[in-house]
């Protein structure tokens, strides 16, 4: 296994690179060149045009919204196209990520919208990540590999369950499925990286997508790199890229910043009006993206997580780990914000959920909760993560009697953990006996073939 950097298809123009900070510095990658970024004052309209201005999964950044009124649920107004329905009743809208495709969450096709098409340019082969043993962000990895003729390899929490379903069910259909040992995985970074080397074996090459995301960002010998990759393409090396567990990294954000630039648009909330853009909060990093959109964007919205799998400790640490990050790809202050005082105030209001719990816990009433909505406005919610959204956006829609702040919910998917709500793992001795079951079926099966013959 050697480590290499790999070639990239993408040219990347100069005024695009003025985006990018010189500063910061990952300790595994190449120093970017300082000569090819020359530093140029843009608008925070442009910044973000730039910044977006690149190869994406989804064609369009496109999404339906719902309005929904509350007092009488029954008349829902589905998919506006003009979102500007007047009522004296309490209401608010739904982005309905959860439609943007059938197996991949809807915040998982945002958080990989920037990075499949770099897995491309970089003529990526095999991808390697992890997560638990119903992890959508593992599902969302390996049909968006499949679909691109990648081989996946998911290395998932515990044990496998006795009967596979959801996002654990799609996992095993579309990819390479291990299970790994909790105390193995309890260090991550290990392995995965032990995981990718056996993967790329003695002549493949293995990086991290942090890696990829520089190199995009900073490559100027665009000759030598196309040649490269011309040799590349010719040879059967296996070129193996690490995302890390739950793509929480930094090109996970500009999809969402996408997303925020989409919901800007005149037509649809606007720049000027204050809004409140409610999120369910795993890792964080879907509402951390949609905060650095905001501010980058300069409107007057506030986005409010629900905290489903952290403490609040732990939120704001991940909101300073991922800006600071950012801002090492992407120099924030050339357009005047300070991220001093970004990391001081916090660009995310971390909120507890109306009826905290140890996360993966569905309470009673939960599942008839999410019934009722399903029945009375067509939106399928989980109970795990969009219900608890869902009642955020209920309460904040409630308090509004002004109506001048419109409250917004984002819709992250997660239908398929539905389905895996039902799941139980082999004990051990069950384990046994399902051996000893099959071994008992194929011998009889031999028996009856030879009787046949
Ligand atoms: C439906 C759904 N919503 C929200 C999240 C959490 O997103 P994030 O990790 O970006 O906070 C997940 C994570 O798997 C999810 O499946």
């Amino acid at each position: 296994m050697k480590l290499q950097r790999f070639p990239t298809l993408a040219a990347i123009s100069s005024s695009k690179r003025s985006l990018y900070s010189i500063s910061g510095q990952l300790p595994h990658t190449r120093q970017p060149q300082p000569q090819g970024i020359p530093k140029v004052k843009l608008s925070r309209e442009e910044f973000v045009a730039a910044l977006l201005d690149r190869r994406w999964t989804l064609p369009k950044p496109d999404t339906k919204i719902q309005q929904i009124i509350l007092s009488s649920k029954k008349v829902t107004h589905p998919f506006l196209e003009m979102i500007e329905k007047e009522s004296q009743e309490p209401s608010f809208y739904v982005v309905r990520d959860d439609l943007l495709h059938p197996l991949v969450n809807g915040n998982k096709s945002r958080k990989l919208d920037a990075l499949f098409p770099l897995v491309e340019d970089h003529l990526v082969t095999d991808v390697v990540t992890c997560g638990g043993c119903q992890s959508a962000h593992a599902a969302a990895v390996a049909v968006s590999c499949a679909e691109r003729g990648i081989k996946s390899h998911l290395l998932l929490r515990g044990e496998q369950p006795e009967i596979q379903t959801g996002y654990n069910l799609i996992s095993s259909l579309y990819g390479n499925v291990t299970y790994i040992p909790r105390s193995v995985y309890a260090d991550r970074t290990k392995m995965l990286k032990r995981h990718a080397d056996y993967v790329a074996g003695s002549s493949g090459h293995v990086l991290w997508f942090d890696d990829i995301l520089e190199a995009s960002l900073t490559q100027n010998n665009l000759s030598s790199e196309s040649a490269q990759k011309k040799a590349f393409k010719d040879d059967n090396t296996r070129r193996v890229v690490i995302v890390s567990e739950g793509a929480g990294d930094v090109v996970a954000l500009l999809g969402s910043i996408r997303l925020v630039q989409y919901l800007s648009q005149d037509h649809l909330f606007g720049k000027e009006k204050a809004l409140k853009l409610v999120v369910d909060a795993g890792t964080g990093t879907t509402a951390v993206g949609l905060g650095i959109g905001t501010i980058c964007l300069g409107l007057p919205w506030e986005i409010t997580a629900v905290m489903l799998a952290d403490t609040i400790e732990g939120y704001r640490q991940q909101e300073k780990h991922l800006i600071s990050n950012f801002k090492r790809h992407f120099d924030l202050e050339s357009i005047g914000i300070g991220l001093d005082d970004i990391l001081e105030n916090g660009i995310v209001d971390w909120v507890e959920r109306h009826n905290p719990r140890k996360f993966g816990n569905v309470l009673k009433g939960e599942i008839e909760a999410c019934q009722d909505i399903a029945q009375t406005t067509g939106v399928l919610l989980d109970p795990m993560y969009t219900l608890s959204a869902w009642e955020m956006a209920t309460t904040l829609s409630q308090k509004e009697t002004k109506r001048d702040t419109k409250v917004v919910m984002l819709h992250t998917g997660g239908t398929l953990g539905m389905f895996g709500l039902a799941q139980r793992s082999i004990k051990p001795e069950e384990l046994l006996c399902s051996h000893l079951g099959l071994w008992l079926r194929v011998l009889k099966w031999e028996k009856a073939t030879h009787i046949i013959h």
